[in-house]
């Protein structure tokens, strides 16, 4: 027991003089410049906050209750301090010559200083709290520093998908806290899909009280082994809407609103089947997989994949979705609408004569033109409301509409060819690692997901700046963003640990120079910090697993091993008999050295222990010296 006391209180301890030791102060993501200076902040009940300002007044409440968290008190608040006492200022004077979105903050014996204006201010105080260290004899010391900051991208997105599950109000805010904590600005919020479409419109009742509702879901990874038949419902009303952008708006974060089109469009057809090429015809059901949907009619899918059932190109689609965009635009004062445009088939309107009349009409080549002309006509009717469209990067196809911005999600490809065009570009490409629904390891202990890696190490490995591109073409990249799709993610839960800490290499990438970039400060160094914090707000992650062991063969007679911790603190257990890991198990941190007589095998299990208790997956590699049954390609 007095064991375990001391253990901990080394970490409480450790952590605390952590921040203040690192080179980035424990700062994530890495500010631009961090210099040293000399003396020491004493902050405790003696130091004033002062803040003249009053648009900077619930800044200024935000850092005061990061002191009353790791001090136990409060600063007094005021205009100005007296000459003699200590005082933290926050101040917008000068923050016109700073970068968009950027701030200082200087510390030195007497006075903290942090300069900025609106989401400036608002980051040098995330900063600020980051940066401060745990008390020690009843006093927070920070030391003497220089940090000049601002964003390398001025798009750092967070997606969520709403629609295959949805999620409560408090968590979508919970997430934009998270968001705004490490300097992401934008939430894009995917609100209509297939499995529900999750947005109030008044113009529209069928779209919640039919189009949000599906009469169950398939049962495992699909194409599944059943249906729960469990009616699954849910949306967000105009009013929870607007107190989510209200709410993300006070922490600089903006709102991106998705209406889909023209594909993935099943649960407004099931509302209002007119939409469809087909209004009388019944959803297709894979007959493989009867489970997926059994009744007549349009359905709301209880099934996850691509449907070919999407909007009919017709006058009457047109002047529904802009109904639907006048309500979304009055809700969301983003300047991007983001259109979907992804993954939408042709079959459809290949046997429409409606289809394939309108495209002799207008002149088009093929459906990738019609398509096109869908983008374009909705772009101009959103134009028309002083608003711009994002679309996923399948709006190339057949000729990209004038204004657009275009997501590059399945690959980088579609990115390159649109800033070729001189269109703005936001990457998000899924095999980069930017897809945050992918497994974060190979072990069998990973919940169920969708399939695909990505770890934190392979999103911190990616540079949103296409080599490809030249100087000029390199501009057109304005940002970069990750996704969550949520067919395989139920529960706020599981979000959180297909978020964490995957979101720290992504604010690390969208906002420090790359020049700055430091895989080994980060993850040794700062992710820690990080990952105890989320210990302390209760907040779910992904324990990281020692490096290398993505392989799960490894070939050979002799092998070292290195089984490093991946965190300062942790401890990595590991065996060889089959075993799985515990406590009991052999700790280790560094190589392992093991040899495997000819014709055999051995494998290796490792569990990874956080300082604060957390436990990683097991990872399982087959070390092969030439075993019968070992498949090695
Ligand atoms: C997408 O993942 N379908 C954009």
């Amino acid at each position: 027991m007095k064991r375990i006391f001391t253990f901990s209180l080394c970490i409480c301890l450790a952590t605390g003089v952590l921040a203040q030791a690192d080179a980035n102060l424990g700062i994530i993501p890495a500010p631009v410049s961090v210099s040293r200076k000399p003396g020491t902040f004493k902050l405790d009940k003696t130091v004033v906050l002062v803040s003249a300002d009053p648009a900077n007044a619930a800044i200024a409440d935000l850092l005061n209750a990061s002191v009353v968290s790791k001090g136990g008190f409060s600063l007094r608040e005021a205009k100005k301090a007296g000459t003699s006492e200590k005082a933290i200022v926050l101040s917008s004077s000068g923050a016109e010559q700073l970068p968009a979105e950027g701030y200082r903050i200087s510390v030195n014996d007497k006075k903290i200083m942090l300069t900025g204006k609106g989401a400036g201010l608002f980051y040098a105080v995330q900063s600020f709290i980051q940066m401060l260290p745990e008390k020690q004899n009843g006093q927070l010391l920070l030391s003497g520093a220089e940090i000049n900051d601002y964003p390398r991208f001025k798009y750092r997105g967070l997606h969520l998908d709403v629609c295959r599950n949805m999620f409560p109000v408090a968590f979508i805010k919970k997430y934009i806290d998270m968001l705004a904590q490490y300097k992401l600005n934008t939430f894009h919020w995917h609100l209509t899909d297939d499995q529900g479409w999750r947005i109030e419109i008044k113009k529209y009742p069928k779209l919640t009280t039919t189009g949000a509702s599906r009469n169950g879901t398939i049962i495992g990874h699909h194409p599944g082994v059943g249906n729960d038949n469990v009616v699954y419902k849910g949306y967000y009303t105009q009013d929870e809407v607007k107190e989510v952008v209200a709410y993300a708006a006070a922490r600089f974060v903006n709102v991106v609103p998705e209406i889909e089109m023209p594909g993935h469009a099943s649960a407004a057809i099931a509302a209002y089947p007119e939409l469809s090429c087909f209004p009388d015809q019944d959803t297709f059901v894979d007959a493989k997989t009867p489970w997926a949907g059994t009744r007549k009619g349009k359905l709301v899918q209880q099934t996850w994949g691509v449907f070919d059932d999407v909007f009919v190109p017709s006058e009457h689609t047109f002047k529904f979705l802009e109904n639907v965009l006048d309500e979304v635009i009055a809700l969301f004062p983003s300047k991007y609408i983001h259109v979907g445009g992804d993954e939408s088939p042709k079959a459809y309107w290949e046997k429409s004569t409606f289809c394939q009349d309108l495209i002799r009409k207008l002149g088009l080549k093929d459906m990738h033109e019609l398509q096109s002309y869908f983008i374009q006509r909705m772009e101009k009717y959103i134009n028309g409301k002083g608003r711009s469209i994002i679309g996923w990067d399948e709006i190339l196809e057949g000729g990209l509409a004038p204004n657009a911005t275009v997501m590059s999600w399945r690959g980088t490809e579609g990115g390159i060819a649109a800033a070729k065009q001189n269109h703005d570009v936001i990457m998000t490409p899924g095999p980069a690692g930017l897809y945050f629904d992918h497994a974060q390891s190979q072990s069998a202990d990973e919940p169920t997901n969708i399939g695909g890696f990505s770890n934190y190490t392979k999103v911190y490995a990616y540079d949103p700046v296409p080599e490809e591109l030249s100087a000029d073409q390199k501009k057109y990249v304005i940002g970069v963003q990750a996704n969550i799709w949520t067919e395989y993610i139920q529960t706020p839960v599981k979000a959180e640990y297909f978020l964490f800490p995957r979101m720290f290499a992504l604010s690390e990438i969208a906002w420090t120079p790359v020049t700055r970039k430091d895989l080994k400060n980060f993850s040794e160094d700062r992710l820690p910090l990080h990952l105890a914090r989320l210990d302390k707000a209760g907040i779910n992650y992904w324990v990281p697993v020692p490096a290398g062991l993505e392989q799960k063969v490894m070939n050979g007679e002799d092998f070292s091993i290195e089984l490093k911790a991946p965190l300062r603190g942790a401890r990595v257990f590991y065996t060889l008999d089959g075993t799985r890991p515990s406590e009991n198990a052999a700790m280790v941190n560094g190589p392992v050295r093991v040899s495997v007589a000819k014709g055999q095998k051995l494998l290796l299990k490792t569990m990874v222990i956080t300082p604060g208790g957390r436990r990683s997956v097991v990872t399982e590699t087959i070390l092969n010296n030439g075993a019968p049954d070992v498949k090695t390609k």
